[in-house]
């Protein structure tokens, strides 16, 4: 079996690739940063069992569907033809939309959702002529409601679930299934670079959950693959949210905005005091 891992040299693609690569399957680990990737390649090398024969790496910015399609022809030429792609690679740059210049906005558009199409349609031909292959899209709990300081991410990855659905509709009559997963705040470094720049209002929402971690995301991840789910989703709130968010969302939105009304209020009360007590002091 060869499994392709876009994103794989770091957290929760890493962490499905090790899953797989003790398992015996030949995987490929893509992703841009060569250094990184070989670090993850020596990780994997170093677990008991590994035979080293069986991974390889290629760095490949997914956002450029040349590089990407030249890499996995390259990855299919030495392990074969791909059976299952895990689109793991993904960035996430909250910020509010206005404060987010337009570069930090089409870069997560082009990373997460284009970057996902793009590898998809490298191995999606080979899929279908052999009838056989699995697909599965790493969106995030950030799919299921609107969140503060996430316009570009929340948009890349609720694209992900109708991409996901729709090719699904293509492709099953093919004998290719195509899922997606729903993973909640997951410790990597991706999510530790995250906290930083998480607006308090995203807190509000997102910070009583305590972060699962990669490896038991990647768990449920292969767990539900190997299943034939057509969705995952992961802990009791977020699968509530998922299935009955037309009936929770619109009063955890109206509690949110209250909570995020309430803070601007202060702000603006405290930096109107603030100009206010200059005014005074300058005489004016
Ligand atoms: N961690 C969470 O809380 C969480 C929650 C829900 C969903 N997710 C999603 O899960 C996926 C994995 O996230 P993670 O937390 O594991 O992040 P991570 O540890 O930062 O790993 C991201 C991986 O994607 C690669 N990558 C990023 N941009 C790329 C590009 N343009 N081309 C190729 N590879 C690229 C990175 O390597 P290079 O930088 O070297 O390219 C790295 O291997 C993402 O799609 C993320 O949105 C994460």
């Amino acid at each position: 079996m060869h499994v392709i891992v876009t994103g794989g040299s770091s957290g929760i693609g890493l962490a499905i690739a090790t899953l797989y690569a003790s398992r015996g399957d030949h995987v490929s680990l893509l992703a841009r940063h060569p250094g990184r990737l070989e670090q993850a390649q020596a990780q994997i090398d170093a677990l008991p069992g590994i035979d080293s024969s069986r991974i390889q790496i290629a760095s490949v910015d997914v956002a450029s569907a040349a590089q990407v399609s030249s890499a996995i022809e390259s990855c299919e030429a030495s392990f074969g033809p791909c059976d299952i792609l895990i689109a793991s690679a993904g960035i996430v740059e909250p910020r509010t939309f206005d404060a987010m210049p337009a570069s930090v906005f089409d870069e997560q558009i082009s990373i997460n959702l284009l970057g996902t199409a793009n590898v998809v349609r490298a191995v999606y031909k080979g899929m279908k002529s052999r009838r056989d292959g699995k697909i599965m899209m790493i969106s995030s709990g950030a799919a299921l409601i609107g969140i503060f300081g996430y316009t570009a991410y929340c948009a890349s990855k609720s694209a992900l679930g109708g991409f996901a659905e729709a090719l699904s509709a293509e492709a099953a009559a093919y004998g290719i299934r195509v899922s997606v997963c729903f993973p909640p705040d997951t410790q990597t470094p991706q999510y530790r670079r995250e906290l930083l720049m998480r607006p308090p209002e995203a807190a509000a929402l997102m910070g009583s959950v305590k972060p699962w971690s990669a490896e038991a995301v990647a768990a449920k991840i292969v767990g539900g693959i190997d299943r034939g789910r057509a969705k995952i989703h992961f802990g009791f709130s977020l699968t509530m949210l998922a299935y009955l968010g037309p009936l929770i969302k619109p009063s955890l939105i109206w509690w949110v905005s209250r909570k995020t009304r309430k803070n601007i209020g202060k702000e603006t009360s405290e930096s109107l005091a603030e100009s206010s007590d200059r005014r005074f002091d300058h005489g004016k």
